[in-house]
């Protein structure tokens, strides 16, 4: 949700920041800008589009070798060149670039324009530029730390002087800041994919705290002027990662990579000997996760649809009650903590603020809690403290796709991890782990479908409304199908527990209107043939996504079977061809698949 960048060295700044804002448009695509200063003058470019709409205007003289830039995914005033990052004092000579939300801007606003102070935007963050031009303070830091006292919100931060270029000073509260260290320049940015081409060393700042970067260091302290002690650590993963490998878009390679990405998630961590799972960053014993009475899954989006998979995992396999809420509703409600309860935060990029604001919730109330995160070092993962990362590699894509898999991975690892200390059987946690093992080959199965699934594809997207529905664990796995189809493709589609279609949505129902039906040949299947029956006597379309085996006593428009795995980790499987099924539907549409109108991969803000 807006990607901030920055660069101080012996080299010119202005291609380094225009590459790493490419590498950070997933977190908002509206606008984009940058700012050089040099000879006692910022040069700044800033216009309403993507950053190769940036990088076409900006002319060969955008000379500096310090500079900021920004890609913004608009909260306060519409995309616009005036809205766009970065922003600057009345004198031009302090430009930021900002990423989150200032919470008292109207009111600051209202008292710098009583000052005189003429604003050129509608943003929240232009207040930060001309504070810190108003502040008396001699140096940059120090205007800065004053103009933040004064805010309250959430930031990432980066500041230049066009007087003084031999600093960046940088600031973060909510909002991530990364510092990558170099050989005599540093490099600043919201994420590390943004600058893993230049160096692998990092250092993550912490919320409340400052850094003046220069090319040859940092340092870093508290709002307040304490110092702050930081230990830079290694990105797991390399520049190469990012390439989309002669893939048309990152969400079909994503997809493409479940197999593997599932074998990251479970390499090390199946203990064939005791029929258990190893998760070396759970750091609970066995006595303690015995006082577990029950499990509360936070996330949003598709983290919380992973989570609710992940709920009926812990229920089915350990007997635990477990049920997953969206973070952004549980923060809000004022929630009971229960010393019994573990609390597992679900979050790709760890960074989602609603998530972090939850987590932050449970441990205020002395609650106990730990990550699924993806991306290693960020927010959510270092306040959890513990958990399980996916190790799924950089996911590019605004959707998620196989993280959503490896998070499902992961409640699997657990779930089988909490059964085996309870009532779960030798032979069950052996089945478990055979079947666990098998998955990458089986997505295989299903990705080798494709061709079938692009059929059916162009069928769908001939129409405006789709439901998705499915029964017990096959519920959220209708959720994900919708999600993702309306997420990447703009079709209405909605997702229904398949016994609730009676109490009203069959009203909709119409030749117009087609239905996912998600049936695995289970106990449920039964219920779920007479649910086509409903439909079909409606006249509404039907998809099956269901398992291999005899004919549907129920004529459909299109059936995709895929393997039998147990049947926990059906609904894994099951969710597959749904998103090559809301990819295709996507490219028959020409939509921009990889960044949705309107969507950023990072929410960071409220
Ligand atoms: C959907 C999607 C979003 C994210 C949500 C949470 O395809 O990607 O719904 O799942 O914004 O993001 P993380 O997992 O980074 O907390």
């Amino acid at each position: 949700m807006c990607g901030i960048v920055g660069y101080i060295g012996k080299r010119e700044a202005a291609p380094i920041l225009v590459e790493g804002l490419r590498r950070l448009e997933y977190r908002g695509y509206d606008s984009a800008g940058i700012a050089c200063a040099r000879n006692d003058k910022l040069t700044i470019f800033k216009s309403k589009g993507k950053v190769r709409d940036l990088e076409r205007a900006l002319p060969e003289r955008l000379k500096g070798t310090t500079g900021i830039a920004h890609t913004r995914w608009a909260t306060h005033g519409e995309p616009s060149d005036r809205n766009a990052h970065p922003h600057t004092d009345t004198h031009e000579r302090f430009a930021i670039v900002h990423n989150g939300i200032v919470e008292n801007a109207a009111q600051l606003r209202s008292k710098l324009q009583a000052s005189g102070v003429t604003f050129r935007s509608e943003t929240d963050s232009e207040v930060l530029a001309h504070l810190i031009g108003a502040m008396p303070a001699d140096t940059l830091e120090g205007r800065v730390r004053g103009a933040l006292r004064l805010v309250t919100g959430t930031y990432g931060l980066a500041v230049i002087d066009a007087e003084r270029p031999e600093t960046i000073v940088v600031a973060r509260n909510g909002s991530p800041v990364v510092l990558g260290i170099g050989d005599r320049e540093m490099f600043i940015a919201s994420d590390a994919s943004a600058l893993v081409r230049h160096t692998q060393s990092v250092v993550h700042l912490d919320d409340g705290e400052v850094a003046v970067v220069r090319a040859d260091g940092f340092e870093t302290s508290t709002l307040d002027g304490g110092a702050t002690a930081k230990k830079p650590s290694t990105i797991p993963f390399t520049d190469e990662s990012f390439d989309k490998e002669g893939y048309s878009h990152y969400m079909r390679k994503e997809i493409a990579e479940q197999p593997e990405s599932i074998r990251r998630t479970l390499s090390g961590r199946l203990d064939t000997r005791f029929q258990t799972t190893h998760i070396g960053g759970l750091e609970m014993a066995a006595r303690e996760l015995l006082e577990i009475r029950r499990v509360k899954i936070l996330g949003c989006g598709s983290a919380y649809i992973a989570g609710s998979f992940g709920a009926h995992l812990i229920e089915q396999m350990a007997r635990v009650p477990a049920h997953a809420e969206p973070a952004s509703e549980f923060r809000y409600r004022n929630p009971v903590i229960e010393q019994d309860t573990l609390y597992i935060a679900v979050s790709q990029s760890g960074e989602t603020f609603d998530t972090l604001a939850a987590v932050q919730e449970v441990k205020r109330k002395g609650g106990r809690v730990l990550g699924i995160v993806n991306v290693v070092g960020s927010t959510i993962a270092r306040e959890c403290g513990r958990g399980i990362y996916l190790h799924s590699g950089p996911e590019i894509a605004v959707v998620s796709t196989k993280t959503f898999t490896s998070t499902v991975v992961a409640f699997a690892l657990l779930a089988i991890h909490l059964g085996r200390i309870r009532d779960m059987s030798t032979a069950h946690g052996s089945r478990l782990l055979k079947a666990l093992e098998a998955l990458p080959s089986q997505v295989e199965e299903i990705l080798a479908m494709e061709p079938q699934i692009a059929e059916l594809a162009k069928e769908l997207a001939a129409h405006d409304s789709a439901y998705f529905v499915g029964r017990a664990a096959g519920y959220p796995v209708a959720m994900e199908g919708a999600l993702k189809l309306k997420e990447v493709s703009y079709i209405h589609a909605e997702a229904y527990p398949a016994s609730e279609l009676k109490h009203g949505p069959l009203a909709l129902i119409s030749p117009d209107t087609p239905t996912v039906v998600i049936m695995p040949r289970d106990d449920l299947f039964p219920k779920n043939v007479s649910t086509l029956e409903e439909i079909r006597a409606r006249s509404g379309p039907l998809y099956a996504i269901t398992h291999r085996g005899d004919p549907l006593p129920v004529p459909v428009n299109g059936i995709l079977e895929v393997p039998k795995s147990e049947p926990e980790l059906d609904p894994l499987l099951l969710n597959i061809p749904l998103q090559l099924l809301a990819y295709h539907v996507a490219l028959a549409k020409d939509r921009n698949i990889d960044q949705p109108r309107n969507l950023a991969k990072s929410v960071t803000v409220e």
